[in-house]
């Protein structure tokens, strides 16, 4: 385990909250060190009482009487409430008399010559999430069916994940830039009927074919009974008659009542697909109330909004990853904090768009990746330099460790070294904010999500459970149940146990390696697993090298990461050409190898390097050794033990073919 990204510079000034923070968010959240010491405490050794006080803020139709049922690996919360995701998130800011306030600000790619930008109250959110209900009931959509959603970032992809709250369907989203045999997989696990897409999705200018895609991933897909199309580019789509439908028409068509069903806490909300080491992507379920009150409890905390104070929150992700999931939707709108959704890419229609946005829409929280910010970096400070971006009182970071250099920049260039940054350390996996710093009393130090959320009670140990000592690295476990964790992976009970808990007995592995400063913050050191972080995504190396092998030249195929000055990790893959190849192994091969990972995975999946090679380093039990590929990859010397190589040459001829 090295720490590339981290080690690049130290930092170790520690950045006390910000006073023009403290004197401007309205009512500070966790005021101080001691009280978030004492609540901490509390969090983890009363469990009931900590989340009990925070769930009753919620409506509930049947209260809870037990907070948390735990016998590991299995949790249960609000075990015996009912309530709905989608009442709290809607129906509840409309009945306490604030239906007309601003939920989502919606802003459209194109901008010739204003850009398209759309506001939807919580009334509005009602009425169009009711009748989407209805339409899905009436194509046969019951509760428990999982409803699958390939859209562009559109309002009536957060609509459509409501009106599947609202009906008890859950949903499994898949991003937009995954290609059809993504969606082949994800739609056949989940066994969805009912696909809901956009006949085009807008991209840096240009249109990505939703529909398309959705139609070809279908002739692998029988048994997809509709497909509901919103219209968004007006790009020419071919519609099926009797399985393609126009949202258009057949929600416009729908009453505008629609009850919300009374669901278990325990219920299913969302299916969201993740890679892993092994196999296909595992479906990661969340269920409803647990998952509810910890995204909201974390998003109020962390980001500390208060409602009634004109916050305006922008978080840059997409909805197709957790974060749009828990930090766009759901952790947002129980907040009643209006969150700003943006369609398209962050360079279009040039490098400022972003702070273009926060100036036009007083943007007051803005939440980020590492790989935006050094993109940023790399386009210039005179994009955000030119724009007013005044209104801004917290910064937030989110999706691999962000480098002190990338981190002083931000602060300096985007906060005016006046705004905290929070570094929030989670994962799909947990719903929410795991580690992260509380913006009116944590101190930070730049390269540290620094302390555990209320309730997580992580830790860094080793291969045995243990402890370990400040400054010594090891695995990230967290020890106790916490709301919004993960309560399986859909449909595969022992990968779900085989993953997560069979390394350390009743201990959830969260697969990164991690220390722990003197002062007890947490230091991210990355994955363990075979499992790489590109540009903030995960995604399985063995993933990218089947794909690579699903191409005819191809006989064999390792993938490892690199590092790479946006990405932070890049995708190095060393392959092994079929010997009926007779073709030269040349930069046009590797441009077809690329285009081919892109067309069967996505363009999030297509290698940086491409490095041709006879033979693969492998142990004499045959497992080809990343290690070694690794420091290949980044132009290191390997200092690694290679005793063990079947091919000592290999190595050699491996470090001499250049690219
Ligand atoms: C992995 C989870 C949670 C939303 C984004 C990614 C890495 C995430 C941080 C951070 C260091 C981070 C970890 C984690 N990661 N946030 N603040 N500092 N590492 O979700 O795709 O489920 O990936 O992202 O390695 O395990 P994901």
């Amino acid at each position: 385990m090295s720490d590339p990204i981290t080690s690049m510079l130290r930092e170790d000034r520690v950045f006390e909250p910000s006073a023009h923070f403290l004197e401007n968010i309205g009512a500070i959240a966790v005021t101080d060190m001691a009280s978030y010491t004492r609540m901490y405490r509390q969090s983890i050794d009363d469990p009931t009482t900590f989340w009990g006080a925070i769930a009753k803020d919620f409506h509930w139709y049947r209260p809870f009487s037990t907070v948390v049922q735990w016998n590991a690996p299995d949790a249960k919360w609000f075990a015996d409430g009912t309530t709905n995701v989608c009442a709290n998130c809607v129906d509840r800011q409309v009945q306490s008399g604030h239906g007309d306030e601003v939920a989502i600000i919606w802003e459209g790619e194109p901008c010739a010559p204003e850009p398209d930008v759309r506001r939807l109250t919580y009334r509005d959110l009602q009425r169009d999430v009711s009748q989407t209900a209805n339409a899905l009931k009436s194509i046969g959509v019951r509760r428990g069916d999982i409803v699958t959603i390939y859209m562009g970032m559109v309002p009536e992809l957060t609509i459509a994940m409501l009106a599947c709250a609202r009906i008890g369907a859950p949903h499994s989203v898949i991003f937009g830039g995954f290609a059809p045999n993504a969606i082949v997989d994800r739609v056949h696990d989940a066994k969805s009927k009912v696909i809901i897409t956009c006949d085009g999705g807008w991209r840096r200018g240009s249109v990505v074919p939703l529909k398309k895609n959705v139609d070809d991933a279908c002739e692998k897909l029988p048994e997809v009974e509709h497909i509901l199309v919103v219209q968004r580019t007006n790009t020419p789509v071919t519609m099926r008659a009797g399985r393609d439908l126009w949202w258009h028409e057949i929600v416009a068509a729908q009453s505008t009542e629609c009850p919300c069903e009374e669901m278990n806490s325990e219920d299913l909300l969302f299916l969201l697909y993740t890679s892993g080491s092994t196999g296909k992507p595992k479906g990661i379920c969340h269920t409803t109330g647990g998952y509810m009150v910890y995204t909201a409890y974390t998003a109020k905390t962390t980001f500390n909004l208060v409602a009634g104070r004109n916050h305006v929150y922008f978080c840059t992700a997409d909805i197709g990853w957790i974060t749009g999931h828990s930090y766009i939707v759901y952790g947002m709108l129980p907040n009643r904090v209006p969150t700003v959704m943006y369609e398209g890419a962050p360079n279009f229609p040039a490098e400022d768009r972003f702070w273009a946005m926060v100036a036009r829409h007083k943007v007051t929280h803005f939440y980020t990746a590492p790989t935006a910010i050094r993109a940023f970096m790399k386009w210039g400070d005179q994009h955000p330099a030119k724009h007013d971006l005044s209104s801004l009182l917290l910064l937030g970071t989110v999706g691999e460790p962000i480098n002190p250099q990338a981190w002083i920049w931000y602060h300096q260039n985007i906060g005016a070294a006046r705004c905290p940054i929070v570094d929030t350390m989670w994962q799909t996996e947990t719903g929410g904010h795991i580690i992260t710093p509380l913006p009116g009393c944590t101190p930070t130090v730049p390269g540290s999500c620094t302390l555990p959320f209320f309730g997580i009670d992580a830790a860094i140990v080793d291969d045995k459970g243990e402890e370990l000592p400040p400054n010594q690295g090891g695995l990230l476990v967290i020890r106790k149940p916490w709301p919004g964790m993960l309560r399986g992976i859909h449909g595969d009970r022992d990968r779900f146990i085989e993953t997560y808990w069979s390394r350390i007995a009743g201990m959830y592995v969260a697969g990164d390696g991690a220390r722990r400063d003197e002062r007890g913050y947490f230091w991210i050191m990355g994955r363990i697993d075979d499992v790489i972080n590109v540009s903030g995504h995960r995604l399985g190396t063995m993933e990218v090298e089947s794909a690579l092998v699903s191409h005819p030249a191809v006989v064999e195929a390792a993938v490892v990461g690199m590092p790479h000055e946006i990405k932070g990790t890049g995708i190095a893959a060393f392959v092994t050409l079929a010997p009926s190849f007779t073709g030269a192994a040349d930069d046009s091969l590797r441009r077809q190898l690329a285009e081919h990972v892109t067309k069967e995975i996505g363009a999030i999946a297509r290698p940086d390097m491409i490095r041709f090679t006879a033979l693969l380093p492998k142990t004499r039990s045959g497992k080809i050794m990343r290690r070694l590929l690794r420091d290949i990859a980044a132009g290191r010397d390997s200092t690694q033990d290679t005793t063990t190589l079947e091919d000592f040459t290999v190595l050699a001829k491996l470090r001499e073919s250049d690219e």
